[in-house]
């Protein structure tokens, strides 16, 4: 497998490893979305409705593919998506993944879902990563995560504000990762999480709890049945943005929304106080029928009209995918199942190699695109 992964190339490359690896559940719960998974297709497909314009001759020998966000300097306009039980896709996967991301000089953001908890994933990092959270129904939970996070040098809060409920995954539905089986049997998915070898496999055995950010507080419950049910019970629909008027005033730090997908949306969230938005539909896995995200980043960057960063995520797949997503005025673009594939496919190595992939594609097409830097790249778009 290790020879395999030199050759990957693309996402698709290191999701045909990961399928090899990563038993059917898991896979699939990477993989999947919501419905019949037309909001899913279309993040990618819609990425070809632009093309983007080949010029010559204009001296392209140095080119820059680095981007300012939040004061800070990324190598590439890319961040690591939140992408729950991520420690399950590979050993300590959230630490691997993140020290990838500090090696190329990108953000990771952890998500509160994750297995592997904030304080492991920061120290071994070496450099304190963005947390991700959803509004709980126990809001004092939510302060102490918060609190929590903080001490432990986190700045950046990625708020989720796309699930108030959980999308219809079919794929998880037919798997069993959803329900608690019939007549008190668990589901086979929820099942191996109990299994010796496979925690073995990713790290896991021995250690007491599985979702280590929400699991060292008191109340939540252990037991991994009881916990799903819980984590289900938890997610509020009665959210509002007099909810993210409170957050506000609970985080000192960078706060930035992620699920916003529709133009009028957008005068609410300018004055909520948040920082940062991303034009998100959770990767196609909550709305199916929603329109894809690239669509609507013309649309939302001229309302937001530069007062503040604005990223993007969902069907992000190549440099000149990132490129499109920069000249029609996003700042960055997260990535989430690229990262997963090549975290599974090959560990630390695997994401590294797949971001540095990424960096040298977006400087080529920089260059056949003929700019040297990403505050050119409005330029290098034509409608197709
Ligand atoms: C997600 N996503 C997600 N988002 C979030 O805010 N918190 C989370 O815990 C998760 N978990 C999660 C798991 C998996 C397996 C996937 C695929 C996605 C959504 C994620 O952050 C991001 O919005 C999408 O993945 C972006 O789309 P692409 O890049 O996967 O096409």
């Amino acid at each position: 497998m290790a020879s395999l992964l030199r050759f990957a190339a693309t996402p698709d490359d290191y999701r045909q490893l990961a399928k090899r690896r990563l038993p059917r559940f898991l896979f699939d719960y990477i993989d999947g979305g919501a419905g019949d998974e037309l909001t899913l297709t279309a993040n990618q497909r819609d990425f070809n409705q632009w093309r983007l314009r080949q010029r010559v001759l204009c001296d392209v020998s140095q080119r820059d593919t680095r981007c300012q966000l939040f004061g800070e300097t990324l190598s590439l306009p890319v961040v690591l998506a939140p992408l729950g039980m991520a420690g399950l896709y590979a050993r300590r996967g959230e630490v691997q993944a993140a020290r990838a991301a500090k090696a190329v000089g990108v953000p990771f953001c952890l998500s509160s879902v994750g297995i592997c908890g904030y304080t492991e994933v920061s120290q071994n990092s070496e450099k304190p990563c963005w947390f991700q959270l959803y509004m709980l129904r126990d809001r004092g939970l939510v302060s102490e995560l918060l609190e929590r996070v903080w001490a432990q040098g986190c700045r950046t809060l990625l708020f989720t504000i796309d699930l108030p409920v959980a999308g219809a995954r079919h794929r998880d539905q037919r798997n069993g990762l959803l329900d608690q089986g019939l007549a008190g049997k668990f589901s086979k998915a929820w099942q191996l999480l109990q299994c010796p070898q496979w925690l073995y496999s990713v790290g896991l055995r021995g250690k007491p709890h599985h979702f280590a950010n929400l699991h060292q507080h008191s109340g939540v419950p252990s037991d991994i049945h009881r916990f799903k049910q819980w984590l289900d019970e938890q997610f509020d629909p009665s959210v509002t943005w007099s909810d993210i008027a409170w957050l506000r005033q609970q985080w000192p730090g960078t706060l930035i929304l992620k699920g916003l997908l529709d133009q009028q949306d957008v005068a609410p969230a300018c004055d909520s106080g948040a920082d940062a938005l991303v034009i998100s539909n959770h990767g196609g896995r909550q709305l199916d029928g929603a329109a894809s995200s690239i669509s609507q980043l013309p649309l939302i960057s001229q309302a937001i009209d530069g007062r503040m960063p604005l990223l993007i995520d969902g069907g992000v797949r190549s440099g000149s995918d990132i490129l499109k997503a920069c000249a029609l005025g996003a700042t960055a673009i997260l990535a989430g199942r690229p990262w997963a594939w090549a975290l599974a496919a090959g560990g630390q190595a695997g994401v590294e190699q797949w971001l540095r992939r990424w960096q040298n594609e977006l400087s080529l097409s920089m260059a056949l695109c003929g700019i040297r830097e990403l505050s050119q790249a409005r330029d290098t778009l034509m409608p197709a």
